[in-house]
């Protein structure tokens, strides 16, 4: 073990807008059908929030879900590390709205932002804080409302994307060591093959008054990112791999961010992994950025395809450019379990009330 304490994912949740949009709805949209949308991303229906519907009111919804999960109270939670590219302002950030709601009063929060792959980036942290022993417990959430940043009418991007929020709860054990290898990379000169230009600082529209320019709306090459994507997943769960010491071939499962199922499937066949071992959510979620790879495990986990014991590779891709993985041991069980089965619907019927 390379760090002096060991770390465990002990909880797991999810936030997410009552809202469903299929492909038929955006036929009404867009010059588009739910045959070429199914074939060439294997997505169906997504989520979409609603204009109530917050990117810090998901967040927390995943939140309060992943701590119930876990069975832990929130004045154990040290840090609060929140993925996400789409916060509700600027500032103050997503992690201390979500710190303030759920009463994590002891504990530092930030947000920091690797587009698609900021989940994994966002474990990685999490861990080097526990790893050294400065925190104990960790709450690391991945969210995103990319249909606030969508153009509309834009049929090549539109289709792609869904709504929610997934959290992780982490905590030190001085025994075992869950969080068995990471890998992190970025390459900022494919930058301008997927961004969401107009939206920060480089932008002012100074002297406007009253301002006119709305902000932008994501663009994206999609042959490029495809191409990036089927050799990034590789590259990243190879090396995550070898750094937890093991092969790939002791992979139960695989966790790919969600972005669409013809990536998944070929990425996984370059690894010569059995498709068994595939985990998606794809077809029912969409592209949910942040949050796609904690979704995905949170219905495996409700689907029962995801045992305790299983080592499961978690691999992002994504804007900037950017591209990691985790490898993690799945050890924890849903405490309320024993109490009450309601567990993680809880949180759906949370979202849909507001
Ligand atoms: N409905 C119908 N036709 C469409 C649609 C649509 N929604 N979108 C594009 N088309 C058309 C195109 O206009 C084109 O028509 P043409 O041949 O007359 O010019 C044709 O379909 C083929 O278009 P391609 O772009 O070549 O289609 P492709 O098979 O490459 O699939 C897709 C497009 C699904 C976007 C694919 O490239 C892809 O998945 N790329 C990766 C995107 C991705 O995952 N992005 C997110 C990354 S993660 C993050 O950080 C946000």
């Amino acid at each position: 073990m390379k760090f002096s304490h060991g770390a465990r994912l002990i909880g797991v949740g999810a936030g997410l807008p009552s809202a469903v949009v299929t492909n038929f709805d955006l036929e009404k949209l867009v010059d588009t059908s739910d045959e070429w949308i199914k074939t060439r991303t294997g997505i169906s229906e997504r989520r979409i929030a609603s204009e109530e519907e917050t990117t810090s009111q998901l967040a927390i919804a995943a939140a309060k879900d992943a701590i119930g999960f876990a069975g832990i109270d929130p004045q154990e939670i040290e840090l609060v590390v929140v993925a996400t590219s789409t916060p509700d302002n600027l500032y103050p950030s997503t992690a201390c709205m979500v710190q303030a709601a759920i009463g994590a009063k002891r504990a530092a929060a930030f947000d920091m932002e690797a587009a698609c792959t900021g989940i994994v980036y966002a474990l990685a942290v999490a861990q080097q804080f526990i790893g050294s022993g400065t925190f104990k417990c960790a709450l690391v959430i991945g969210v995103d409302i990319h249909s606030r940043f969508l153009n509309w009418a834009d049929r090549n991007t539109c289709i792609l994307f869904g709504d929610g929020a997934g959290a992780f709860i982490i905590k030190a054990d001085e025994k075992e060591n869950e969080m068995l290898g990471t890998y992190l990379r970025a390459d900022g000169s494919g930058g301008h093959l997927l961004h969401i230009p107009n939206t920060g600082s480089a932008y002012p529209h100074a002297g406007v008054t009253p301002p006119t320019a709305t902000h932008g709306f994501l663009e994206m090459n999609g042959r490029a990112i495809y191409e990036f994507a089927v050799n990034a997943v590789p590259e990243a769960v190879r090396a995550a791999c070898s750094d937890a010491g093991i092969t790939v071939d002791d992979i139960d499962f695989l966790i790919p961010h969600q972005a669409n199922m013809r990536i998944i499937k070929s990425a996984a066949e370059r690894l010569g992994m059995a498709p068994e071992k595939i985990v998606s959510n794809v077809n029912e979620m969409g592209n949910t950025s942040a949050a796609s790879i904690p979704l995905a495990m949170w219905q495996a986990l409700k689907r029962g395809q995801i045992q305790v014991g299983s080592t499961c590779a978690l691999v992002g891709f994504g804007g900037g450019l950017t591209w990691g993985s985790a490898i993690v041991k799945w050890t924890a069980v849903d405490q309320r379990q024993s109490s009450q089965d309601e567990g993680t619907q809880v949180t759906e019927v949370e979202a849909s009330k507001k």
